[in-house]
């Protein structure tokens, strides 16, 4: 093999370990895009709270569990978990990221942007309710 070709070889391969890492990397820390981050939630107080709750009883509780630990009958069987809604992590999210989490889903988390605006930003409101 001339240099020029074992060259071209040796950065395709670190091409491929970098592809690899950047894998690897997205399973770890999902980040909303900062665009996103600042957006204020329109939909506030007991009654959004409370349209939040119906609508994770019937689209959520499946992989979150009834009170948001991520404890639902689904999730034994999932990599990642569901997330803790409860958490310090999830609660030091702010509203913006959270809405874009819910729409966009990653992995086992399916998308809700079938959802009205809405709806998704009620259960944000539901799901910072939970701060304990
Ligand atoms: C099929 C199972 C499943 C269902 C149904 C589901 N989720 Fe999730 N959810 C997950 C999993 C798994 C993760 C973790 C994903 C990750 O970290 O890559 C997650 C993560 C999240 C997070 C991100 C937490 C964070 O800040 O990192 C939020 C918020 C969330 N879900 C809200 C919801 C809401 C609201 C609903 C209902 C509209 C819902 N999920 C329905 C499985 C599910």
């Amino acid at each position: 093999m001339s240099i020029r070709r074992s060259l071209i070889a040796g950065f395709a391969a670190m091409g491929l370990m970098a592809a690899g890492a950047a894998g690897v990397w997205a399973q770890g820390e999902w980040k909303a895009p900062a665009s996103e981050k600042g957006k204020a939630n329109p939909e506030k107080g007991a009654a959004a709270i409370a349209a939040g709750k119906k609508s994770a009883a019937t689209n959520c509780v499946s992989c979150h569990g009834a009170s948001g630990k991520g404890d639902g009958v689904a999730a034994p069987a999932l990599t990642p978990k569901p997330a803790d809604w409860t958490s310090a992590k999830v609660q030091s999210e702010s509203d913006g990221e959270i809405f874009w989490k819910i729409s966009n889903g990653r992995g086992p988390m399916p998308p809700w942007k079938h959802l009205p605006e809405k709806e998704r930003w009620s259960l944000v409101a539901y799901v910072k309710s939970l701060k304990k």
